[in-house]
């Protein structure tokens, strides 16, 4: 079968926030398959924060993405032809496909989606990448006891939104900061937190420990910056953190503005016995199985809800990716690069 694949490829290492030149869209016409091999379709393409981090040529967790190399991504995919006995064409498998329209896998990586437990796009959100970070460091790190208050960055998206509201099944009081009024109602009327807070408020600090009035024992990391800064003096003794991403810091260039916090957070590490633990959530996939189990039925008895933001078309992706560096997206940004067959 003869297919051209369209792909986005990293042209130029941004300095600050990305720009559209930092991307080339590129046609390449795919060979046959050879044995072992399968043809994808990709049908739903994740944009994440952590891309950023790739397009940067410096020490990290990760080996960047080469120039001239195609950006990464997870992605959910259809298989039009298969010399690879574990696959069969027409099945829908998730992968790490990259920003393209069609690839040739050899299906290292890629693990088959079940089509009933929910839409087939939830397997780069809430049933895959995200959902799985949310789980993680919530309860593993996290460890949140019924009672306690929680309260998590980035609440209406991809991560956050599932953290709150496991917090609350947990029985904790839950209390989100996100950006827009819309955003905000959202979190707290239709995903249940009970208080969202702006973060462009300029009182943020004193909103906070307004509705924070017994402390915070879980605080969950996803932005950095003022956020942590007004979060730091209601940590209660033995609060846990899980670090799990600093969104408002990924294209920032040169010294961070002060005052240097450094005394004050490592005096709260002391006397609060405070737990402040970075995470990797490809370093846990042990954890899938169960994770996929809880999260299933949680979302099959109403108690897990879940927005995705759809872009249409290969060629959106750059500029949907600034988007959400920038907090435009609403819920968990997905591109759109071909239809859905199970719709
Ligand atoms: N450790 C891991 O393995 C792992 C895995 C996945 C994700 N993460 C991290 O988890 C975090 C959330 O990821 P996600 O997929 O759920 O993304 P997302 O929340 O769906 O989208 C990012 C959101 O971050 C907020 N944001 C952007 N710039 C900001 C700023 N300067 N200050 C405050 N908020 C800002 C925006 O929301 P508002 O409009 O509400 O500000 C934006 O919509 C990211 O930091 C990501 O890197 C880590």
């Amino acid at each position: 079968m003869s297919v051209t694949s369209t792909q986005i490829e990293l042209a130029a290492r941004p300095v600050g926030d990305p720009k559209h030149s930092d991307f080339k869209i590129v046609k390449v016409e795919l060979p046959e398959i050879k044995e072992g091999e399968m043809l994808c379709r990709i049908i739903y393409q994740s944009l994440d924060p952590y891309m950023r981090g790739r397009m940067d040529d410096a020490k990290s967790y990760a080996v960047p993405v080469a120039i001239g190399s195609v950006m990464e991504a997870g992605c959910v995919a259809e298989v039009m032809e298969s010399k690879n006995a574990r696959f069969q064409t027409g099945d829908i498998v998730n992968g790490r496909f990259g920003w393209r329209t069609h690839i040739i896998s050899d299906g290292a990586g890629v693990r088959k989606v079940n089509k009933d437990i929910a839409p087939i796009s939830t397997s780069i959100g809430i049933l895959g990448m995200p959902g799985m970070t949310a789980y993680v460091g919530l309860l593993d790190i996290g460890e949140p006891k019924e009672g306690e208050t929680v309260v998590v960055s980035a609440a209406s998206g991809a991560v956050g939104a599932v953290v709150g509201q496991i917090a609350k099944i947990k029985g904790c009081k839950v209390i989100g900061v996100a950006g827009s009024t819309e955003k905000c109602e959202y979190v707290r009327d239709e995903l249940g937190f009970d208080e969202c807070i702006s973060h462009y408020n300029e009182d943020l600090a004193m909103q906070l420990s307004n509705v924070c009035p017994n402390g915070i024992d879980v605080y969950f990391e996803n932005v950095g910056g003022k956020v942590f800064e007004a979060v730091l003096p209601l940590l209660n003794a033995f609060a846990r953190i899980p670090l799990c991403g600093l969104i408002s810091r990924y294209s920032h260039v040169g010294e961070f503005p002060g005052p240097n916090l450094l005394p004050t957070l490592t005096r709260s590490i002391l006397t609060n016995r405070l737990k402040i633990q970075g995470y990797i959530i490809t370093e846990r996939w042990n954890r899938f199985p169960e994770f996929e189990k809880d999260v299933s039925a949680w979302i099959d008895s109403g108690k897990l809800k879940y927005k995705e933001d759809f872009v249409d078309g290969i060629e959106q992706a750059p500029e949907a990716f600034m988007g959400l560096l920038k907090g435009k997206n609403f819920g968990k940004l997905i591109v759109r690069t071909s239809e859905d067959p199970t719709l």
